[in-house]
């Protein structure tokens, strides 16, 4: 491979932001593209509100609701390096699709509103990304209003999530007596305030500041001197090892609204956080990125960009090698080659055409329905297949039918592509063969609702049975209906396995503890 193209390899950053909704990770991102020049004004990129999405030609659903269904891709330059951020929607619009979004990235931004703490999303995204050993860097947003102590938050981090952390700075108050930060990492302090003494006060050996100022005298400045103190004797140190491995959350505070923290954050991220990594394949090998064929995986396919066309969009990480415009790719699942002679690349919500990417980055294949979420594509000849995605478990059900029974053969084609397409997931009741489907958020049924209508000219019947927890069982055969209750309901998934949907947790304890000898397992 050339220096230029390794170079151009190197360069990548690729990453999620994982939040709770409403912790700031849109007002994060916009910032974020603010520094790279990608827009002019730290202003709105996503339109959640202004909505921008109104004129999009995008599916009916993110007219209505002004959001985008599924995730997109941000992408700028910053000190020598091209940052892609992989937006993982929150809210209702939450799906399958967020979780497999963190398939395609090398690292992932955490989010944390410092009032609130850790929140139940926060909690299911950062295990996908616990699961992949991939590292996690913590924002500990909205400093500038009175939150929880950051000691507090730094133990829940660890309490909650089970991960080590190492505090990369540390507020000077907070709320309206929020003075700035002492940077442990870049040992300095970064005032909020600045009235002409500049932005960074040094720090010397001893922790004092190099030069004396008046944020010296306050308490405020005192208490996080106290609490430095405290992180470097009895706190985790700093390494780079464990950060790359996962092991260890590098911590950092700010106000994303206030745009404070934010570029120290980024600075410090890019020297850390990791270039494009290998990837596993099926048969237990690996594809380093610097290997001089084009390949990638499709871990999202997103239909229905223009409706006029029903043309889909097929989202690839690329994991090693060059992509050009005009290219010739198989896929050896089906095995198939074609000449990719349209290809998208998102900036801001612009669609822009890409003639050349990198491992690292990601693009849009426009699909006319060849492509299936999980995907291999290489530019040569080689037959191989990376890791399967992941099967998440899901948390929402419900029964669907046809509307019209005369159309039953449109109802189970639509089912059986929107499935394969990993859309939702399939599931069907012992005997009468009821068609149950699972998915991890609301918006995957609505999706699925739409696109039987407009694709497969099915209208369907839903009948929510609500929130259940599914557990696979490794002893099958050890299964009797006597078993089962309204309370644990036992169905079969795609692959013909026998899965309990137990009404809720005191139901699988329940359960458990009155078979002991049936052994049950989750997915993600
Ligand atoms: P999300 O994408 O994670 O859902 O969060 P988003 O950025 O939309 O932020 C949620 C709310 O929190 C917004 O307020 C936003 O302005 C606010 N916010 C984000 N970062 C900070 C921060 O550092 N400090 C403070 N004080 N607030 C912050 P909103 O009232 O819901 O919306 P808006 O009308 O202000 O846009």
């Amino acid at each position: 491979m050339e220096d230029q193209l390794k170079q151009e390899i190197a360069s990548r950053r690729t990453f999620a932001i994982i939040s709770h909704p409403d912790a700031g990770k849109t007002t994060m991102t916009e910032k974020l593209l603010f520094f790279g020049g990608a827009i002019r004004d730290a202003g709105t990129v996503k339109g959640k509100k202004s909505g921008k999405f109104a004129t999009s030609d995008w599916m009916e659903i993110e007219k209505q609701r002004g959001i985008s269904v599924t995730s997109s891709v941000l992408q700028f330059d910053f000190d020598g390096k091209r940052v892609n951020i992989l937006d993982t929607p929150g809210h209702e619009d939450f799906s399958e699709d967020t979780y497999r979004t963190l398939m395609a990235v090398d690292s992932a931004v955490m989010m944390i509103d410092s009032a609130k703490g850790i929140e139940p999303q926060t909690i299911k995204l950062f295990k996908v990304c616990r699961m992949r050993g991939i590292p996690i860097f913590t924002f500990i947003n909205k400093l500038d209003r009175q939150g929880r102590e950051p000691l507090e938050l730094m133990e829940e981090l660890e309490e909650v999530l089970g991960i080590e952390s190492y505090a990369m700075n540390w507020p000077i108050g907070m709320g309206k007596e929020f003075m700035g930060i002492y940077d442990r990492h870049n040992r300095r302090v970064e005032l909020a305030r600045t009235e002409g003494d500049g932005r960074y006060l040094e720090v010397g050996k001893d922790g004092d500041l190099a030069q004396s100022h008046s944020i010296q005298e306050t308490s405020y400045y005192q208490q996080a001197l106290e609490d430095v103190m405290l992180l470097d004797e009895a706190g985790n140190d700093f390494d780079e090892e464990r950060v790359r491995r996962g092991e260890l959350t590098p911590v950092f505070f700010g106000s994303a609204l206030t745009n404070f923290g934010v570029q120290t954050f980024l600075e410090t991220y890019l020297q850390f956080a990791p270039a494009p990594q290998p990837r596993n394949t099926a048969d237990g090998g690996s594809v380093n990125p610097y290997d001089d064929e084009f390949t990638g995986f499709i871990f999202k396919i997103q239909a229905n960009m223009n409706p006029a066309h029903r043309d889909r969009i097929a989202f690839v990480r690329i994991v090693s090698g060059e992509f050009d415009r005009g290219m010739q790719v198989t896929v050896p699942r089906i095995p198939k080659t074609f000449k990719v002679s349209q290809s998208t690349q998102f900036l801001a919500d612009d669609r822009e055409t890409v003639n050349m990417a990198v491992a690292g980055d990601i693009i849009g294949l426009y699909d006319t329905g060849n492509y299936q979420i999980g995907d291999t594509i290489t530019g040569g000849k080689a037959n191989f297949a990376f890791e399967p995605l992941p099967q998440f478990t899901p948390e929402l059900f419900v029964k669907v039918s046809p509307k019209n029974v005369m159309k039953s053969k449109h109802f189970h084609k639509g089912i059986l592509q929107l499935v394969q397409e990993g859309a939702i997931q399939y599931y069907k009741t012992l005997h009468t063969e009821e068609v149950i489907l699972g998915a991890v958020g609301q918006l995957q049924f609505e999706v699925f609702e739409h696109r039987m209508k407009n694709e497969y000219n099915s209208e369907v019947v839903i009948q929510h049975i609500g929130q259940k927890v599914a557990r696979w069982i490794e002893n099958e055969g050890d299964v009797k209906e006597s078993m089962t209750g309204p309370r644990a309901m036992l169905v079969k998934d795609r692959y013909e396995n026998l899965v309990f949907l137990f009404e809720n947790d005191f139901a699988l304890r329940w359960f458990q503890d009155k078979h002991p000898d049936i052994r049950l397992y989750s997915l993600l």
